[in-house]
């Protein structure tokens, strides 16, 4: 009985030693954190992939981020989830505005909340063009 209630124990110990363990251990290691947009493709993002006033949802590491093109080659990013609950929003050319097509909340082009039922804005993304491609950064 003794024995059977010590390899109990110790199974026990190990499940949650190892648990531990590989909480504290990196989840890849070397694993390289990146700023570069890419398509659905997982193409990195070019300047060309985007006409003057249009709009595209690209991913890096900070996730879905709307990119819309603006004269100029101005940039504008916005985080593309909407903070209702959680949909892809989408740039409306014809509007200027960003659209979410899941319960109609509605952002102008910095992130604003313009209509409900969404309540808190997006956050704005840094786009910066470089010899590889578009990239986000969290606007400083
Ligand atoms: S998830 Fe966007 S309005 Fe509801």
């Amino acid at each position: 009985m003794n024995v059977l209630l010590g390899v109990g124990m110790l199974g026990t110990v190990s499940g949650f030693l190892g648990t531990f363990l590989a909480y504290l251990w990196p989840l890849r290691s070397g694993a390289a954190t990146s700023d570069l947009l890419r398509g659905s493709a997982g193409e990195p993002l070019s300047l060309d992939a985007l006409a003057i006033n249009e709009g595209i949802v690209a991913r890096n590491d900070l996730g879905k981020i709307l990119i819309v093109r603006r004269p100029n080659d101005e940039f504008i990013g916005l985080q593309a989830t909407c903070t209702h609950l959680g949909c892809t929003v989408a740039w409306n050319q014809d509007s200027e505005q960003v659209e979410c097509p899941c319960h109609g909340a509605r952002y102008n082009m910095i992130g604003e909340v313009l209509r409900g039922p969404a309540k808190l804005p997006l956050d704005r993304v840094e786009i910066i063009v470089d010899e590889a491609g578009l990239r986000g950064r969290p606007l400083s």
